[in-house]
């Protein structure tokens, strides 16, 4: 029988570098990468679709985008991905696209449709806020009113509302504008993003904005405390009659 549903696995900040040894926060970010992928294959079914949302290599070698395609052939997934503000786009651009993993921003399934997008905008040295450009806000309303009976997920590197309350101030530098252009859509559903490195929820005006752990460092928790989490990953179940599911795993934690 036909599945009704697509599953997306959401990778995101993973902070690699081409030596293997390299430590991020004093995290080996490879070891943690690699047993998040041991996690998934151990645990869950192969995800239909694998987006990257942002800082694959820490130190934007060409090399290591290569090890992060090389890593993900353990899936038959098809890999998008969008670049954070610690990547190489030059690197990034030579490395891919690769058979299974595509550099286009925009993914459409049977009753939903990915948008990919870049929120690297004009960025500022010694500053981590992110920034949607006008051209690429156009491109967003372009396809959602060319497809009004798709629903709508958004994937980004930066966080868009608003985080101060949970520690850190490194949302996107125009999110207040970019989140009433998103409002006047009621097919867009979902943002997914990561940049703050931690788990959260915040559902506004219809639109649930997720940011999810990092394969490697945790940052500060909504109290502002250090956290001592486990790496982690997004798991999303896009139903098509509009539904969707989605939840948080961490390497810590087994099925049952
Ligand atoms: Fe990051």
């Amino acid at each position: 029988m036909k599945r009704d549903f697509t599953t997306i696995l959401q990778l995101t900040d993973l902070h690699l570098f081409a030596n293997s040894d390299a430590l991020f926060n004093h995290v080996n970010t490879r070891d943690t990468y690699n047993q998040v992928l041991s996690h998934i294959q151990q645990h869950y079914e192969n995800p239909d679709i694998i987006i990257i949302t942002g800082d694959l290599a820490h130190d934007g070698n060409l090399e290591t985008y290569q090890f992060i395609a090389d890593s993900l052939k353990v899936f038959s997934s098809r890999v998008y991905y969008v670049l954070g503000n610690h990547d190489n786009r030059e690197n990034a651009n030579q490395a891919y696209p690769l058979p299974f993993l595509s550099t286009e921003t925009h993914c459409l399934l049977d009753n939903w449709q990915i948008i990919l997008v870049d929120s690297n905008h004009c960025p500022k040295e010694n500053n981590y806020e992110g920034e949607i450009s006008p051209a690429e806000l156009e491109r967003i309303e372009k396809l959602v009113v060319n497809y009004p009976h798709k629903w709508t997920v958004i994937a980004m590197h930066h966080n868009v509302p608003d985080h101060q309350d949970r520690g850190i101030n490194i949302e996107l530098r125009n999110h207040e504008q970019v989140m009433q252009h998103f409002e006047r859509f009621n097919t867009i559903k979902l943002v997914i993003s990561g940049h703050v490195h931690q788990d959260f929820t915040i559902n506004q005006n219809g639109i649930c904005y997720f940011s999810t752990p990092s394969t490697g460092y945790q940052s500060l928790s909504k109290s502002g405390q250090i956290t001592t989490e486990a790496p982690g990953y997004r798991w999303l179940k896009l139903y098509h009659n509009g539904r969707f599911e989605t939840d948080v795993r961490r390497i810590n934690v087994w099925a049952s």
